[in-house]
């Protein structure tokens, strides 16, 4: 526990990631203060602020002091509420009980997600985070090294349109810390560009399991009204579908820019393309998605 020059309480949840910030009152902030929260999301990750429990409009105001704000790509929200506010009900599907990372199936995937849990059951419901940071520094030094010459690609499958994909970095690098953090997640990462189907099943696998080893991570109990913010470059999360009743959040995301990796291209994508065969479909996706890259460049 300790004070920062703000007069905030700043509680670290655990060692990889997390804290609670007590204090900040979201409606009424200067611009030191909101630099501070800045501060704290790159030191932290993901900050968490109970007890402010804003209006949909006092949320996108407060969303903008961080940069641009875009609505969902593909999953409708409530006609009522803000654009660019999006609102997941647990009754409706909306509950993100797999590892992710915002939006990764596009080029430039959200930065940073500000969640305001409106209504949560008593007990369960918790969310995850992961530092992809930690996971990658804890990889040996040749997994790194292969992990920082690949890129894999993303696609919206989960959200029924499979057309809109992404190829990134399997490392990227932060551009504000210059810190490297692994970069595929269980939700939209589809395949390694540069290994065989059948590696990359067995890579992505493993990376998947890595990152959600309980050492990288925070569990965070919600209680109704609490603002959360994470930084989309370094984390994953997902939501524990352990409960009965409603849960409802609504979330704002800022808008983000290209990924970069730690180093260029070193090989070519391993697509069997030279003669077909009953494993050629295991290919189709990645080739057909290079081939409209191609075409459109
Ligand atoms: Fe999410």
């Amino acid at each position: 526990m300790t004070n920062s020059e703000s007069g905030w309480e700043v509680r670290p949840l655990s060692p990889a990631l997390g804290a609670e910030v007590i204090g900040p009152k979201i409606n009424n902030l200067n611009d030191d203060q909101v630099k501070k929260l800045k501060e704290l999301l790159l030191e932290h990750l993901v900050i968490f602020m109970p007890g402010q429990s804003p209006s949909p409009a006092l949320h996108v105001e407060f969303g903008k002091r961080f940069g641009s704000l875009e609505g969902h790509p593909n999953l409708s929200s409530d006609d009522k509420l803000p654009r660019e506010i999006f609102e997941l009900k647990a009754s409706k599907g909306g509950i993100a009980d797999e590892w992710h990372t915002d939006l990764t199936f596009r080029s430039s995937p959200a930065i940073m997600s500000i969640m305001h849990i409106v209504k949560c059951p008593e007990v369960g419901g918790d969310t995850l985070w992961s530092s992809t940071y930690a996971a990658y520094d804890q990889l040996s030094s040749p997994m790194k090294d292969l992990c920082e010459g690949l890129t894999a690609l993303h696609d919206a499958h989960p959200h029924n349109q499979p057309d809109q994909m992404a190829i990134h970095p399997v490392v990227r690098l932060h551009p504000e810390t210059q810190r490297r953090a692994l970069y595929i997640n269980q939700h939209f990462t589809r395949r390694i560009v540069e290994l065989s189907a059948e590696e990359s099943e067995a890579v992505l696998k493993y990376l998947i399991g890595w990152i959600s080893h309980p050492k990288f991570s925070v569990r965070y109990r919600w209680r109704p009204g609490t603002v959360c913010m994470w930084d989309n470059r370094c984390t994953q999360h997902m939501v524990l579908n352990d409960f009965t009743g409603e849960r409802v959040i609504q979330r704002v995301t800022v808008t983000g820019d290209k990924v970069f990796g730690v180093k260029g291209k070193k090989y070519k994508p391993a697509l069997n393309s030279d003669r077909l065969s009953a494993q050629s479909r295991h290919d189709r996706q990645l080739f057909m998605h290079l081939k409209n890259e191609d075409s459109s460049s």
